[in-house]
């Protein structure tokens, strides 16, 4: 494999982060400098070293949770974060999830340990889609939902055509489906709120091609193979 992948999937940093490091010669293969990202390694045999210290190779992984309420997102916080359901895992510590969900959000969160993935998942670039199920206030129809379909102005930022299909609409509350590409703080519950619905629940069902299915709340499960493939299509990596 190539130098810069395995020291990228070892926890070197990102892709370019790790170029820097080799071409600035910090890195020895069986006892010699390599200043060339793309030389090749095979991981199981070559001595290589980082200013000296030794790098063990670990695969990525790649794991989907479906999130109760009641967590934050977060790797550290003084609340109860996400991380304790995934605690028997190993190696869990070196997870960290894609994207947030408030803590009062539920479904969908892909952790992984793969920084360039998740790096470009998150970026705007590749406008990822990201679908959730919510339950809001009152009787919602498809003319309070049209300023969502047609791109709105928030307070900080102007949210981009959502789609949006309204599931069942009540007198005291409605359900709905929503699909944005962006990803900003509260995003789906200011769009809702700014055309008089606050959102009361809220679950991600969908992240990139991703879907939650059946697994339980709580539960977390690995991707297959197949589905890490097509993350990484989907944003322009080759697997
Ligand atoms: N939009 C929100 O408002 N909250 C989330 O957790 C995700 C999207």
């Amino acid at each position: 494999m190539r130098l810069d992948k395995l020291l990228s999937n070892s926890g070197f940093g990102a892709r370019s982060q790790v170029k820097r490091l080799i071409r600035k010669g910090h890195v020895t293969v069986n006892g010699e400098v390599v200043k060339d990202p793309a030389f090749h390694v095979d991981p199981e045999r070559d001595e290589v070293l980082v200013d000296g210290e030794p790098v063990f190779y670990e695969e990525n992984y790649y794991v989907v949770l479906n999130k109760p309420a009641g967590y934050v997102t977060s790797t550290k916080d003084r609340e109860l974060t996400v991380m304790e359901l995934l605690s028997d895992l190993p190696r869990f510590e070196r997870l960290f999830p894609v994207g947030r969900l408030d803590k009062d959000a539920e479904g969908l969160l892909l952790l992984t340990t793969d920084g360039e993935l998740a790096h470009r998942l998150t970026h705007p670039k590749w406008k990822v889609p990201k679908k959730y199920y919510v339950v809001v206030e009152g009787k919602l129809t498809e003319e309070d939902v049209e300023p969502l379909r047609k791109g709105m102005e928030l307070k900080d930022f102007k949210a981009k055509p959502a789609k949006v299909k309204i599931l069942k609409a009540g007198e005291e509350e409605s359900e709905a489906e929503i699909e944005i590409t962006e990803g900003k703080y509260h995003q789906v519950k200011r769009m809702f709120s700014a055309v008089g619905h606050p959102v009361k629940y809220l679950r991600r069902v969908e992240f990139g091609g991703l879907k939650l299915g059946e697994l339980s709340t709580g539960h977390y499960r690995h991707l297959t193979d197949e589905e890490v493939k097509k993350l990484k299509e989907s944003v322009g990596l080759n697997p």
